[in-house]
């Protein structure tokens, strides 16, 4: 049985000993950060375990980390695969069999929907990742979902997002990103793009989201391949687009045309500050989140990290499958 949301992979993870629980207060300014880093420098991939913070101090919201890839081993527990081998043979058979989604009317993720004046970023524990140096607290684990205006393909990319306030995040996506394009055509016509973002589902999509694939591959049919099940999806209040209908939180929003501000500087995956500059900012006009909620965020930074490991074993599949077919 795939996994329906976070909370039941959450349950597995921790049944095969793979998931710890830090009970004591963190700050997620700093300590968050800190104690991730920690878990590559002193585990072996092999025992390195996910992580929850259950307790980030001035939040009522619990902090999952390195639950998708924490190590080959977790990617495995994430894909349902038997062993590490059988994560390439799922791989190949999604993108032989993709599966279509599946829209759904109820969806756990509208148990909370926050409009106007309530919109609050705030309220979520995004951690500083590299205290001192970024510019700010960073969503590392953003799945952001785009449309193709042309042909209604669905995108998900994973890009990192600054919080510049309470309704309001820096953006920054390569231009060689299929969100860019899709961003890029409502930006030529001097309108608004339509963007989503989902944080917390099950690890079908972030495996897909951290992936490049071809750009008329509809990444939801993807997933549904990866986990042999339809993904549900539902509409958004306020933009025409589908999100999944179990992801902890959901932001709607847009991206304004011709509109730049100063993003970064950000600790990336290479070890190395990447600097600021000039980037899109995403304006959010919902967030909806589950009762509850569980924030998600992907381990990156260094590598070694949860970010070099979901994508060499993505990108490594779609290169000998593109290669070899
Ligand atoms: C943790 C993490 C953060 C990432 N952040 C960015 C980013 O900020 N900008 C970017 O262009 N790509 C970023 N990437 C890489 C993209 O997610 C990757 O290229 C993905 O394939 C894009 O989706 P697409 O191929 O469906 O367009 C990041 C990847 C990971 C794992």
């Amino acid at each position: 049985m795939p996994y329906s949301d976070l909370r039941s992979y959450l349950e597995v993870l921790e049944k095969c000993g793979k998931l710890r629980r830090i009970r004591k207060e963190v700050d997620a300014s700093w300590e968050i950060a800190a104690v991730c880093r920690q878990l590559f420098y002193k585990f072996q991939p092999k025992e390195r375990p996910a992580i929850i913070f259950e307790n980030p101090k001035g939040y009522g919201i619990p902090v999952a980390a390195g639950t998708a890839a924490a190590s080959p081993e977790i990617y495995q527990i994430g894909m349902e695969a038997n062993s590490l081998e059988e994560i390439n043979q799922k791989w190949d058979h999604a993108l032989e069999n993709l599966i279509p989604p599946r829209i759904v009317k109820e969806a756990s993720c509208k148990e909370n929907i926050l409009l106007g004046e309530k919109i609050d970023l705030s309220i979520f524990p995004v951690p500083t990742w590299t205290p001192g140096l970024d510019a700010g607290p960073y969503i590392t684990s953003a799945l952001v979902i785009t449309k193709d205006p042309e042909t209604g393909t669905y995108n998900i990319g994973t890009h990192r997002m600054m919080i510049k306030g309470k309704d309001v995040t820096g953006m920054h996506i390569g231009s060689a990103q299929d969100a860019a394009r899709h961003i890029e055509w409502y930006e030529k016509q001097g309108k608004p793009a339509p963007v989503a973002i989902a944080l917390g589902t099950d690890p079908s999509l972030c495996y897909v989201s951290t992936t490049r694939t071809h750009e008329h591959v509809d990444e939801f049919f993807l997933a549904g391949g990866l986990r042999g099940e339809p993904v549900d999806l539902v509409p958004c209040e306020t933009i025409p687009l589908l999100v999944p209908a179990t992801a902890e939180i959901i932001l709607e929003g847009e991206i304004p045309a011709g509109t730049r501000e100063m993003e970064g500087p950000f600790g990336e995956y290479t070890g190395y500050m990447s600097p600021s500059g000039m980037r899109r900012i995403f304006r959010i006009k919902c967030i909806t989140f589950r009762n509850n909620p569980i924030y998600h965020a992907f381990i990156s930074q260094m590598p070694p990290s949860e970010s070099s490991c979901i994508r060499k074993i993505g990108n490594e599949r779609i290169i000998f499958h593109t290669s070899s077919s």
